[in-house]
């Protein structure tokens, strides 16, 4: 098993392209399946949940073929509406497949989708809603059974209980092709959710409202291929930035993209770091030992703080100068990370949703192992700021969202090699 090997203590100094948005491609991906043509997508990251999003398109008879960052998909022979087990297991994102066939072939069968243990992650809003477009979901032997009746789903007025980011992503796509209009009420207003929209119109979708929490979706009979290239990852943008945080150094982030990550960035700025944006550049500069964050850092929806960011952040802030406190709002259990951090001598204390972080003078190196994607990119932004060597395994966390991430490291000048 692959591990990542890093000894910390060198500043982090120079320019990083932002890798495209994991987040963004795999729904888009799901999406490019109803298009009965060919697409082409552009800034597709390297990861393994993109292959994975792969393999379920070349098992329903799509045709999907990488080409260093492009993707092809052509969706003009697709033969099957069944998405083996062991395909759904691979990554949470394979439940947006759902939506997409229905929309395309009024059909399918599905079962419940694998992906990082942040808590329960039920998909209940997703069937619901699915329902009341007119979609027959039954559940047998484990598997869930999709059917439309008339082949076509219909418009419907749905309000999510919560702006869920998946299910959001289900509704939109079963509306692009329904019958009639789709209201969504309190849907998911994160960046990714626009991505797709965009890509969907491209498409020859009519959607509005994406980016509002009031998105309408006027169904048409048909789509088209398009080409179309996906948004940077401000997930990953946050993960860089962290590190350079914690390690010290300066950064200059380009292909970023600056407004969707300002909510990171607001918060990032109360570390005493200077942070400058220019159109698609993100810069940071560290010098001093990180300050404490004074403001209860609460995860939310977007346009609050990103709950994807929160192991990062708190990585760097381990070592700051004070007491900064996490409130996670989003998942139940996504403070995995927080053993393997304290192994590293941070002082965290978790009591249900707040994690308590009193800032030590340093951290050391040590032997953990990833629990997750983003908290096992926390365990590298504080091993790159420690004092010593940490080992870093189960390291297959972290590759199904960072692109080579030991390359991108290395080339800022941080000790950290794939062992
Ligand atoms: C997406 O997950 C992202 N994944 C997550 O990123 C991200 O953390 C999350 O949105 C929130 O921003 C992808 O885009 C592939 P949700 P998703 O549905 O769609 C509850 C990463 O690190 N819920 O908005 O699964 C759910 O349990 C990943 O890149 C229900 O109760 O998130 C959770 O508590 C991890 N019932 C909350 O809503 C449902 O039917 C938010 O989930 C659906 C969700």
């Amino acid at each position: 098993m692959q591990k990542l090997v890093v000894t910390g203590g060198k500043p982090l100094r120079g320019e990083l392209s932002v890798q495209g948005s994991k987040n963004s491609a795999l729904p888009i991906m799901a999406a490019s399946l109803m298009c009965g043509g060919e697409c082409r997508l552009h800034r597709c990251p390297k990861l393994t949940d993109i292959y994975a999003a792969s393999r379920i398109l070349n098992f329903v008879g799509c045709r999907c073929t990488f080409s260093g960052n492009s993707a092809a998909v052509d969706s003009r022979s697709i033969d099957r509406t069944e998405i083996p087990e062991e395909l759904m297991r691979e990554m949470r994102s394979s439940i947006i497949f759902m939506g997409a066939m229905l929309g395309t072939a009024g059909e399918c069968t599905v079962s419940v989708p694998g992906g990082c243990e942040l808590g329960p992650r039920p998909i209940d809003m997703h069937l619901t809603a699915l329902k009341r477009m007119g979609v027959d979901i039954s559940e047998l032997s484990g598997r869930i059974v999709c059917r439309i009746p008339s082949g076509r789903a219909h418009g419907a007025k749905i309000s999510l209980a919560f702006p869920s980011v998946g299910a959001t992503e289900n509704i939109i796509l079963c509306a692009v092709t329904a019958d009639g209009e789709t209201v969504i009420n309190n849907a998911a207003r994160e960046p990714e959710i626009c991505d797709l929209c965009g890509f969907l119109r491209a498409c020859g979708a009519r959607i509005t409202g994406d980016g509002e929490s009031r998105i309408v979706v006027k169904g048409k009979a048909k789509l088209h291929g398009c080409e179309y290239t996906i948004m940077p990852d401000r997930i990953a943008a946050a993960t860089y930035l962290s590190m350079t945080a914690a390690a010290g150094g300066e950064i200059i982030l380009t292909n970023a993209c600056v407004p969707e990550t300002e909510p990171f960035l607001s918060v990032l700025e109360q570390t005493g770091c200077s942070i400058y944006t220019g159109e698609n550049k993100i810069y940071l500069h560290s010098g001093v030992r990180l300050r404490a964050v004074r403001e209860r850092i609460r995860t939310m929806p977007h346009p609050g703080f990103p709950t994807d960011a929160q192991a990062v952040l708190m990585a760097a802030l381990a070592a700051a100068d004070g007491t900064s406190i996490f409130e996670e709002n989003i998942f139940d259990c996504r403070y995995r990370h927080t053993d393997a951090l304290i192994k590293m001598g941070a002082d965290i204390q978790v009591l249900g949703k707040v994690a308590i972080v009193k800032g030590v003078r340093r951290l050391h190196g040590a032997n953990v192992e990833a629990t997750d994607l983003r908290g096992g990119a926390a365990m590298a932004v504080a091993a790159l700021a420690a004092e010593g060597t940490t080992q870093i395994t189960k390291i297959s966390h972290i590759d199904r969202g960072y692109e080579k991430i030991e390359e991108a490291v290395s080339a800022l000048g941080g000790d950290i090699r794939r062992a």
